[in-house]
């Protein structure tokens, strides 16, 4: 191994690139294919009519979905964007209602809120496993809370039974997000069948990988008909016998799922435990191989829950190598092995909340009569942990997701070898580098040692 680090003109560690993501084949490619032949991408009518409900190949993946998470409802459509607005809608979530939820996610868990004229109010997020910190949350409740968000965030759950319990003394209703996390489980009890509603992705990115998509999933048969209402076109149906008690938030807009995306989703859900098991193998043999290395610390696992790595994320202690988080990921990214700093920055930091900008620009929801009680806090220092996890600490990679072969995870844990062997080189580069170091607990900001510097 050269001794010299890549970043300062080095042979790399790993001169291949990881092989792409795909977990499609050959049989998605017939159940396409079939899908063509049939003539009918699309089975349905937005008119009462049994049609509303969807093609056959529609019905069949919410049929397998259901039996898979042994919930009595699935409600496809095209996005798990989709079926977040859905289930915040069908909910009765609407003007004057607050919504717990973290600030680190995709966007969608968040602006599905604003959708319905509702107000996001952020709670911090836990540093070991990245979900909502069931503390923060008790502490964001105010009179107008209807619902908490739950992300089950790079593949694992959320504190569910805190948070539930929580809700339930609170009287709230509780989503949970599980677009990055189909298969996780905690304590047997699999993520999307603890709350209200439970949501997953099947976007390109995904472990069920349609292209596009994302299926609901709940206990309660108005709820499933309030959300079918959302996908399509609620107007066109109202009147049609439908047992709902509201009719609030039903709009009506076109969030259905197409066929081929079906077929193909139904497919995928049975290769799930097969997915996620390779994922598993590979994260934990790069976990193995990075345990003890200084200022290196792998994600951890809550006892009881199973991980579904949609990525894997790690944390280094920055203080402790007198290395920025950024300088050690760009010394990483050199010798080969495809990490990246942070994930996203604090939502509440996004133009939408520091300027209060949602519907036209008289600040909509944000200024509405009916919200003005709601002043949720969007400055920084919001989620103390949050930042600093995204400033300083965290660093992810996708390269835990098949085809990855072990020898890409051990070449991966001998790039870190050689970045933390050459620690003081890559220190030269730390001031032109123009990262601060994380501040220490007591406020101190830790000056780090040049080499030679005789300390
Ligand atoms: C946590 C989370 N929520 C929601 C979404 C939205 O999913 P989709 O792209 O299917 O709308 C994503 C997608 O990346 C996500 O990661």
């Amino acid at each position: 191994m050269s001794q010299t680090l890549a970043l300062l003109g080095g042979k790399p560690v790993i001169t291949r690139s990881m092989p792409a993501y795909n977990p499609l084949g050959e049989e998605e490619a017939l159940a396409a294919a079939d899908v063509v032949r049939s003539g009918v991408l699309s089975g349905y009518l937005g008119s009462n009519h049994p049609d509303f409900w969807g093609g056959p190949r529609v019905r069949l993946m919410e049929e397998a979905f259901a039996k898979r998470l042994d919930a009595p409802w699935a409600v496809s459509m095209n996005s798990a964007s989709s079926c977040l607005y859905a289930a915040v809608a069908a909910l009765g979530v609407g003007p004057g209602d607050e919504v717990i939820v973290p600030p680190y996610t995709m966007c969608a868990t968040v602006t599905s809120v604003l959708c319905v004229n509702a107000i996001p109010v952020f709670a911090d997020i836990e540093d070991q496993t990245f979900g909502l910190d069931p503390q923060s949350v008790e502490r964001a409740i105010s009179p107008r809370t209807k619902a908490i968000i739950v992300v089950h965030l790079f593949g694992h759950m959320a504190r569910m039974d805190a948070i539930l319990d929580i809700a339930r003394r609170h009287g709230l209703m509780v989503i949970e997000d599980c677009a990055q996390a189909p298969g996780a489980t905690d304590n047997g009890r699999q993520a999307g069948t603890m709350g209200d509603i439970g949501v997953f992705s099947l976007n390109c990115h995904k472990v069920i990988n349609t292209g596009e998509g994302g299926v609901a999933v709940c206990r309660d048969e108005e709820l499933r008909n309030r959300m079918a209402l959302v996908r399509n076109h609620g107007e066109a149906v109202i009147g049609g016998g439908f047992k709902v008690a509201s009719l609030s938030n039903m709009l009506g807009f076109n969030l259905r799922m197409g066929e081929i995306e079906a077929a193909i989703g139904t497919i995928q859900l049975g290769r799930l435990d097969g997915l996620n098991a390779r994922r598993q193998e590979l994260a934990s043999r790069l976990s193995q191989r990075l345990a003890g290395m200084p200022g290196v610390i792998p994600p951890a696992v809550r006892p009881g829950c199973e991980h579904v790595w949609y990525v894997y994320p790690l944390r280094i202690d920055a203080r402790a190598l007198s290395v920025g988080r950024n300088l050690f990921v760009k010394a990483l990214a050199a010798e080969g092995a495809p990490f990246y700093p942070g994930y996203v920055a604090p939502l509440y930091t996004l133009p939408m909340f520091q300027q209060r900008i949602g519907f036209g620009d008289a600040g909509c929801p944000f200024e509405c009569e009916r919200n003005r009680e709601s002043r949720p806090s969007y400055v920084p220092g919001t989620c103390p942990v949050c930042e600093r996890v995204e400033t300083h600490e965290l660093m992810a990679s996708e390269c835990i997701r098949p085809p990855l072969a072990d020898r890409d995870v051990d070449d991966m844990a001998q790039a870190f070898e050689k970045v933390l062997q050459n620690l003081d080189s890559l220190r030269q580069l730390q001031d032109d580098s123009q990262e601060a170091l994380p501040v220490d607990p007591a406020g101190r900001r830790k000056a780090y040692r040049r080499q030679g510097d005789g300390a």
